[in-house]
C-alpha cells in the first residue's frame, strides 16, 4: 500500500483525509518538525503539506525536505486555505509539485494524489534501474582492468596476485595518508595497471633467472614508458591516472630512478605511493630471480631506504603500521 504523509496543525483535517484516502496507508503529523522526522522514518510516496502552521510553516518544511537526499524526490502537495497566485508561486519555488485549496474537493484531491503517487513510483523505478546499471558497468570496468593487467603478469609467470596486492597496499597507504575515499578508490583501480608495459618486454628477459646484462636491463626499464604510452591516450581520467603510475613507479626519491630520474616532490604522490607498495610486495614474494624475503629483512630494507629510494612520509606510514600492511597481503 502506498504511504501518504499529511502534515497539518488541524487534527480534524488529518482525520478527514484518513477517511477519504482509504486506498492509502495514511500517516499524520501536526507540526513541521515532527512531520519531517516522520517522513525520514516512513519515506512516504507523497506528502500533503499545510502552509499556515505555528513553528515551521509549510514553505520552510518543504525547503528542508528538499535538502535531504532521501526525501528530496518525494512529491509535496500543498494544502492551503490561502488563495492567490503569490501562495502558489512560492509553493512551486520551494519545490512543491502541486497544491489543493481548502476546503478541498475529495474527488479532485484523490485524482491529483493518484497522478503524483504514480509518477513518483515510475521515477523511483527508473532511478533504481539506472543505479543497478551503473553498478554493473563499474563492476565490469574493474574486471576488465584486472583481466588486462593480468596479461602482463602472466607473461612474467606471476600468479596474478601481485597486482591485486599492490592495489590493496596502495589503497591502504592512501587511506593512512588521509586521501579522500574517491582518491583511494582511484589509486586502488589504477595501481593494478602499474606493470602493464611488460606486455612489450620479451619473455626471455621477464623470466630470466640470472642477472640481466646491460642491454637486457635497458630493455626491461622501458616497461614504464611503454605502460604510459598504452594508457595515457585514454579519454578517461582513471586511465590517465594509471598512466602516471605506470610511468613513475620506478622513480626514486633521491633522483636515481627511471625513466626520468625525477627527484622528491617532482614525482607525483601516486607514483611515490605505488613505488612503496610495489617494492614491499615484490620483496615479500618469490620471483624467478630471487626467494621471498622475510618480513624482518623487508622492514630493515625500508628503514635503510627511507628518504633515499622512497618518500619518507609514505615509508614512515608503512613502517609504523607494518603488521597491518603484512596482513593486507593475505587474501
Ligand atoms: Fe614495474
Ligand atoms: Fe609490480
Amino acid at each position: 500500500m502506498k504511504k501518504i504523509l499529511i502534515i497539518d496543525d488541524t487534527p480534524e483535517y488529518i482525520e478527514m483525509l484518513e477517511d477519504v484516502l482509504l486506498e492509502y496507508e495514511v500517516h499524520g503529523a501536526t507540526d513541521g518538525k515532527s512531520g519531517i522526522e516522520l517522513a525520514r522514518k516512513i519515506l512516504p510516496d507523497t506528502i500533503l503539506l499545510d502552509i499556515n502552521m505555528p513553528g515551521l510553516n509549510g514553505y520552510e518544511v518543504c525547503r528542508r525536505l528538499k535538502k535531504e537526499p532521501l526525501l528530496k524526490t518525494i512529491p509535496v502537495i500543498f494544502l492551503t486555505a490561502n488563495e492567490g497566485c503569490d501562495f502558489e508561486e512560492i509553493g512551486f519555488e520551494v519545490g512543491a509539485v502541486d497544491y489543493v485549496s481548502k476546503p478541498f474537493n475529495a474527488t479532485l484531491l484523490k485524482a491529483r494524489l493518484k497522478t503524483h503517487v504514480h509518477l513518483y513510483a515510475l521515477q523511483s523505478n527508473l532511478q533504481q534501474e539506472v543505479n543497478s546499471r551503473v553498478k554493473e558497468i563499474s563492476k565490469l570496468n574493474t574486471e576488465m582492468i584486472l583481466v588486462t593487467a593480468s596479461i602482463a603478469e602472466l607473461k612474467s609467470k606471476e600468479t596474478g596476485l601481485h597486482i591485486k596486492r599492490v592495489s590493496k597496499i596502495s589503497g591502504k597507504l592512501a587511506l593512512y595518508l588521509g586521501l579522500s575515499t574517491h582518491e583511494v578508490e582511484m589509486i586502488e583501480m589504477a595501481a593494478v595497471l602499474h606493470d602493464i608495459g611488460k606486455v612489450g618486454i620479451p619473455d626471455s628477459i621477464l623470466n630470466k633467472s640470472t642477472s640481466l646484462d646491460n642491454d637486457e636491463w635497458t630493455m626491461m626499464k622501458t616497461h614504464s614508458k611503454l605502460g604510459y604510452n598504452i594508457l595515457s591516450k585514454s579519454e578517461f581520467s582513471l586511465m590517465r591516472y594509471a598512466a602516471k603510475i605506470a610511468l613513475e613507479h620506478h622513480e626514486r626519491w633521491d633522483g636515481s630512478g627511471y625513466p626520468k630520474g625525477l627527484k622528491g616532490g617532482e614525482i607525483s604522490y601516486v607514483g611515490r605511493i605505488v613505488a612503496v607498495a610495489d617494492v614491499f610486495d615484490s620483496l615479500l614474494d618469490v620471483r624467478v630471480y630471487k626467494d621471498a624475503w622475510s618480513s624482518q629483512k623487508v622492514k630493515k630494507y625500508f628503514e635503510d631506504m627511507n628518504g633515499i629510494q622512497f618518500d619518507p612520509e609514505v615509508t614512515t606510514i608503512l613502517l609504523e603500521n607494518f603488521d597491518d600492511f603484512l596482513a593486507t597481503r593475505v587474501f
